[in-house]
């Protein structure tokens, strides 16, 4: 099976649990202080793998206990660390994270070493990026780097899956690289102008990012679901009925269990329904990659479904 190479961020997430994240200018109380690895990159690479991947990951930590950690943990995961590499000033990515009562999260992120992670980087790992399934990249490192990237797969017709996330602005030109671009709800709304109140809104948003370039397009929706739309097809998956603690890292769940489901050669609709599934189950725990589920569980919980 081909790999799925992962570039992006890795962070130690710092989290606290709140009745309601506090406003500009406020201060609220919190509980349940709790410190575990993150990152978007990082968590789609951990998801990926779980879900039965073999999957590269290109990253840059810093030389402090936080980049130790981090890296133990990838090992733990089975992922490829030969582009893992440590950043002589930058400290490691951190995260603040404020959990509310209803599951959501509001996140302030210190990429720190994320931000070095450059185009040169990119071009040492084109060996494994040329035979990959696909390559999947978010928003947490420089732009020039996610350029250089989705450049390069292309070059090797290599199907690109991007995540825009934080949102910032991505040239046409390379949104036209894209096999697949899946932004949440604000992020779509970000790139297209469209706020998202329900599946016609969805709909008219996807809509419009298809017209941006990208081959497909998956929108999250957190408990509603996604909306999909490609060439010819468009569809609004509901989400799997759960009892949410924590969305941290739903999305990044999504992603990388796509991106597994895809290398192991499925059809997109299965990939959706994996991603769902192994988003769903993400929820039900806190934390990032402490909530990411296993292959197998995802498999019994989607039996379970039939
Ligand atoms: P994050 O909270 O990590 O920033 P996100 O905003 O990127 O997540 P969401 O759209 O909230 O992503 O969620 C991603 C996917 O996770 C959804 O499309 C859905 O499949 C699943 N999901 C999220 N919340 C729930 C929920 N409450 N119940 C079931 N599935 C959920
Ligand atoms: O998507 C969730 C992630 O966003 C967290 O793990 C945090 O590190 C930030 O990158």
């Amino acid at each position: 099976m081909k790999k799925v190479i992962v570039i992006g961020s890795s962070n130690t997430d710092m989290v606290v649990s709140t009745d309601k994240a506090p406003a500009p200018g406020e201060t609220v109380l919190g509980s349940g202080f709790f410190m575990a690895p993150g990152g978007k990159g990082a968590n789609q690479a951990v998801a990926a793998a779980r879900s039965g991947a073999k999957v590269v990951f290109v990253t840059r930590l810093g030389r402090d206990d936080f980049g130790k950690n981090s890296l133990a943990g990838y090992k733990r995961d089975g992922l490829d660390i030969t582009y893992v590499s440590f950043d002589k000033e930058e400290p490691s990515g951190t995260a603040l994270i404020a959990v509310d009562k209803k599951a959501q999260n509001s996140i302030v992120v210190a990429p720190g070493a994320n931000w070095k992670l450059s185009p040169s980087d990119i071009k040492r790992a084109e060996a494994a990026i040329k035979n990959a399934a696909c390559i999947v990249l978010q928003q947490e490192i420089p732009e020039e780097t996610v350029e250089c990237a989705i450049d390069l797969a292309c070059a090797h017709k290599v199907p690109v899956i991007l995540n825009p996330a934080p949102a910032r602005k991505i040239k046409k030109v390379i949104l036209k690289k894209v096999y697949l671009l899946n932004p949440n709800e604000t992020e779509a709304q970000f790139l297209t102008g469209v706020k998202i109140t329900g599946e016609r809104s969805a709909k008219s948003a996807a809509t419009k990012l298809l017209g941006l370039g990208p081959e497909n397009v998956i929108i999250t929706l957190g408990s509603r679901g996604v909306f999909a739309a490609g060439r010819g097809f468009e569809m609004l998956v509901p989400a799997f009925k759960v009892k949410a603690v924590d969305t941290t890292a739903a999305g990044d769940t999504f992603t990388g269990g796509f991106a597994a489901a895809f290398a192991s050669g499925s059809d997109f609709y299965e990939c959706v329904r994996f991603g769902s599934a192994a988003a769903a189950l993400c929820v039900t725990k806190k934390g990032a990659q402490s909530s990411i589920p296993y292959r197998k569980e995802v498999e019994q919980f989607l039996n379970h479904r039939k």
